[in-house]
């Protein structure tokens, strides 16, 4: 399913953008993970506001380092046209290897906000975005999205269909409306409709958890690729299985100190991105790192409460002792 070489390809892999996880310091844990691996996954940014790059509220969330330009998605949110159309190139500008708009996050202050999934209330403005967007970059410009607003509203082939048209490179869809936000289980058969009505490529997404389930989504939506998210949390290795095993190659399951080793690096990397600040934005990871470790309530509690990152270190290699 997958080539040896990637040159000039889209990677069918992708971890899309999940705001708090996939900084600049996760990213570069993936890197280490998956080495040689790595040009089969595409990476993308948390999502940032346009309004926000504007006036530079968040600088750090559009970093790049220099290994990642042209090679990471930076993905926006917004609804005004002419700020996302700038925002757009300064991302370009800031290295950017495409820009992907946001108009799937289902969150109230996001859609109350108009931004997000609320977008695919207003088909024509989102058009509208892509079109400007598009205008002011040369870059690709890619757009993820749900079903739709809710059951009685799954407009996602009209409104795929037009983003289509106004010249989007390809769509990440989660198989989910926005009134379920993540309830309910993802359903593949309507992204292999929408795959089936479009001709660009298509990122199947929504509860991919291993290497043989992203083999399935495949194979029943026939789309062009699978955006693996959640399951990416402190496990990093789901990505380099899943590439294996879509190029037919064995892979191995990893034993649970190499699963604290690696938390240890992500740490140390996290540190020495942003000192202490950096180890508090860790603890969504840290808990899934120690997931079915022999006592891991304990260390999940332990690592929760850890104050900064002496006691995290010490926590972790504490736990490895035990193994
Ligand atoms: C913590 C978290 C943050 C997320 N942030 C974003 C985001 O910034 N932009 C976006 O388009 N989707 C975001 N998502 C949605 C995911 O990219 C993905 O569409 C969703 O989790 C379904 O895929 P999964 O079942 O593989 O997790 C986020 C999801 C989570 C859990």
């Amino acid at each position: 399913m997958l080539e040896k070489s990637t040159k000039n390809k889209l990677a069918k892999i992708y971890i899309p953008p999940m705001a708090g996880v996939t900084d600049l310091v996760f990213r570069r844990l993936i890197r280490y993970v998956l080495g040689s691996y790595s040009q089969h996954v595409r990476l993308s940014t948390e999502m940032i506001s346009s309004k926000g790059i504007l006036y530079q509220t968040n600088p750090a969330r559009m970093r790049l380092s220099d290994d990642e330009k042209e090679k990471v998605i930076i993905q926006l949110f917004g609804h005004e046209p002419a700020t996302m159309a700038t925002a757009a190139k300064i991302a370009e500008n800031a290295g950017a290897a495409g820009i992907d708009i946001n108009m799937g996050c289902p969150v109230p202050k996001i859609v109350n906000g108009k931004d997000g999934a609320a977008l695919m209330k207003e088909p024509c403005l989102a058009e509208e975005i892509v079109r400007e967007v598009k205008k002011s970059v040369k870059i690709p410009v890619s757009v993820k999205t749900r079903l739709g607003w809710n059951e009685q509203n799954k407009n996602i082939i009209d409104f795929a269909l037009k983003l289509q048209d106004a010249g989007i490179s390809s769509l990440t869809l989660h198989g989910r409306t926005r009134a379920q936000s993540y309830t309910g289980t993802a359903d593949w058969d309507y992204i292999a409709k929408v795959n089936n009505a479009l001709d660009i490529p298509v990122f199947a997404n929504g509860d991919i958890n291993s290497a043989e389930k992203a083999k399935m989504a495949l194979e029943q939506t026939a789309c062009h690729g699978v955006a693996i998210a959640r399951a990416c949390i402190g496990n990093p290795w789901i990505i380099l299985q899943t590439v294996k095993h879509l190029l037919a190659e064995t892979y191995e399951e990893i034993s649970h100190r190499e699963k604290l080793e690696t938390a240890l690096i992500h740490i140390e990397l996290a540190y020495e991105d942003k000192g202490e600040k950096g180890i508090q934005a860790l603890k969504r990871h840290l808990s899934k790192y120690v997931s079915g470790l022999e006592g891991a309530a304990h260390w999940r509690q332990a690592l929760a409460t850890a104050e900064n990152y002496l006691t995290m270190t010490n926590t972790l290699k504490q736990a490895i002792q035990t193994i």
